[in-house]
């Protein structure tokens, strides 16, 4: 296989940029489905307290037989432990169902702007950072106006901001808010919810290069340098997907996904998603 590549984060941590995401995976199916992974060759996985599912990681994780430092492992704050004095609470809660003792990296999972005060929230996940718990902090779903509150209230830009991202939500001008600041953008959803794989113009880009159309996907957000988890309870498409590793996209190419449009979300809106949970 290809060695995956890296993307050094703005306090020098280094993650692969090609990663396998849980999100859906129901608890009882995930330790395989990450066991099969890591046997692939993935090693950034990326789970949610909010998933359900980080015990399933942790059993894949330490069933592996693989160094704890060869695997990065993200995981997510739930919703309901925002308040900064909650925060520590939630975190020891992930570790413990992980089975871990630090995660590789850290994010509060959406912004809440209307039951929430983030700010305080990210001051708490500064606290984690602080115990050396986790490597590296960061956010997810936030848009602007969220990032430019943290940068101007508190001491700490986060490492990663984890939206969504693909071919129909391109997210240039967000992508540029972060690049500016040092923001790596890591993208959730990375093939659309498999929604984009029929599109013709992928199909032809894809047929061009004797490929398939994930593997297309895929290929548009490294070489546009976005970490990208996708998700996939099949070994064949887990497979599939490490195959964005060697090939290369022309930059006509590139712009002509990037311009597929028109942009439309297949998740919730983060300035109104309000569950907490
Ligand atoms: P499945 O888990 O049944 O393989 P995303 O990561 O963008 O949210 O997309 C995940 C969805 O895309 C899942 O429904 C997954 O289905 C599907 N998927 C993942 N990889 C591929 C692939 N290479 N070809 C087709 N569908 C895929």
């Amino acid at each position: 296989m290809t060695a995956i590549p890296s993307v050094v984060l703005n306090n020098g941590v280094e993650v692969p940029q090609l990663g396998f995401g849980v999100f859906k995976i129901p608890p009882y199916e995930t330790s395989a489905a990450v066991a099969e992974a890591l046997a692939l060759g993935y090693r950034h996985i990326d789970t949610a307290a909010m998933y359900g599912n980080e015990r399933g990681v942790g059993d894949a994780i330490r069933g592996s037989g693989l160094p704890r430092d060869e695997i990065f492992i993200t995981t997510k704050l739930r919703t309901a432990r925002y308040r900064r004095e909650d925060v520590t609470a939630g975190f020891e809660q992930s570790l413990d169902e992980l089975g871990l003792d630090f995660v590789d990296l850290y994010l509060v999972h959406w912004p809440l702007p209307t039951v929430c005060n983030f700010v305080d929230t990210w001051r708490g996940v500064e606290d984690v950072y602080r115990t050396g718990r986790a490597r590296a902090i960061g956010v997810s779903n936030f848009e602007r106006e969220h990032l430019r509150r943290i940068l101007s209230e508190t001491g700490t830009i986060p490492a990663v901001n984890q939206i969504e991202v693909h071919p129909f939500l391109p997210q240039d001008d967000l992508r540029a808010f972060n690049a500016d600041h040092g923001i790596a953008t890591e993208a959730w959803s990375p093939l659309g919810r498999a929604g984009i794989l029929a599109d013709p113009n992928i199909a032809a880009i894809a047929a061009r290069h004797s490929r398939t159309a994930a593997q297309v996907i895929l290929r548009w957000h490294l070489q546009r340098g976005d970490i990208a988890i996708p998700k996939s309870t099949h070994g064949h498409r887990m497979a599939e997907n490490l195959g964005a590793l060697d090939f290369t996209l022309t930059e006509t190419e590139i712009a002509e996904i990037t311009g597929l449009g028109p942009a439309r979300r297949m998740g919730p809106d983060p300035n109104v998603f309000d569950i907490l949970s």
